[in-house]
């Protein structure tokens, strides 16, 4: 099966690799190349057909549905797998916003509640709450973005620590939370919640706010089903969510993926399982039908990328 795993365009400029994405500096502008890497434990796990796509045309989907709310990096979309955005200065702030108390791992909401925490973003808490259950409002609930590994901070902290200014910082929470509001509202009309997620903002040369990276997408979001939520709730089960656990799974079962040089491959059955599960996701979030972009990808996208010459 023909996968994206990485370009090498010479002709694009010069390139960096994030873990997902090829990013090609052109000066004022990025090439940003989606490809199948999946990323778990802070490394590369497997490929995963069709991802790369389904990653870039659900935040392009989502970029067209929300411009009217805050300007965002897009310039073109000339391939499936293919952004071609306005280079930004990127804001250090991972903007999470947060619409249930949920969550397991250390930085999550529920496991923070669980120890006691009650205030989030000003907003206090009841202590009768249960895991799962709709906060009475969206939290802006903010990480910082750094090299190591990034950090709730509070607003007051990111702020005295110079990671944006007052000002930079109400516009941030301002934006993401009328980003969420529209995306739970559209996301309701396909039969979903969407119950979390991360933007990255950056800025333009004048200073203005500019929504990058990527919107709304598998990766940067939690979705759960909308029909069965309210039933599974007050049966105290876990919703229907969009699963992605059972790759993490086996590799634990199967390696040290944190310690282990080279990892084992993972089994077939599970990385098509996995592309489907993406591919269902896309269709089901942006009502569209996925048409699998022409194969060999590589050179397509060459070829769509000929007249980006940097
Ligand atoms: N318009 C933009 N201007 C500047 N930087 C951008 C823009 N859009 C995206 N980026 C950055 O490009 C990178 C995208 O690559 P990718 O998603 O693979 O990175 P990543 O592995 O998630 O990296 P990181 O840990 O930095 O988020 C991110 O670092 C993102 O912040
Ligand atoms: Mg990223």
């Amino acid at each position: 099966m023909d996968m994206l795993r990485e370009t090498d365009f010479d002709f694009l400029g010069p390139k960096t690799m994030g873990k997902v994405r090829d990013i090609y500096d052109q000066g004022d502008r990025l090439i940003l190349i989606t490809t199948d890497r999946h990323s778990s434990f802070d490394r590369i796990i497997a490929h995963i057909p069709w991802k790369g796509q389904v990653l870039n045309q659900t935040s392009a989907h989502w970029f067209e549905l929300t411009r009217d709310i805050v300007p965002n990096h897009v310039l073109a979309v000339p391939d499936p797998n293919v952004t071609i955005a306005r280079k930004c200065q990127m804001v250090p702030v991972e903007a999470v916003v947060r619409g249930y108390l949920t969550g397991v791992t250390d930085t999550a909401i529920w496991t923070r509640y669980g120890k006691g925490q009650r205030d989030f973003g000003g907003l206090k808490l009841p202590d009768t709450m249960r895991k799962n259950q709709k906060l009475p409002q969206p939290i802006f609930d903010p990480t910082t973005k750094e090299a190591s590994h990034d950090r709730t901070l509070s607003p007051e902290a990111m702020i005295a620590e110079g990671f944006v200014s007052k000002d930079l910082f109400a516009r941030i929470k301002d934006a993401a939370l009328k980003l969420f509001a529209r995306g739970q509202q559209v996301a309701a009309s396909r039969g979903l919640l969407l119950v979390d997620t991360k933007y990255e903002f950056g800025t333009d040369k004048e200073g203005g706010l500019v929504l990058i990276d990527e919107i709304h997408t598998p990766d940067s979001s939690r979705y759960w089903q909308l029909d069965t939520y309210d039933k599974r709730f007050a049966a105290g089960e876990e919703p229907d969510y969009f699963d992605k656990e059972f790759l993490r799974l086996w590799f634990k079962e199967h390696s040290d993926p944190y310690a282990d040089e080279e990892l084992p491959q993972a089994p077939r059955e599970l990385v098509e399982e996995l592309s489907r599960r993406y591919i269902r996701m896309y269709e089901q979030i942006t009502g569209k039908k996925f048409e699998p972009g022409e194969t060999p990808i590589l050179p397509r996208i060459e070829r769509n990328l000929r007249s980006f010459a940097g």
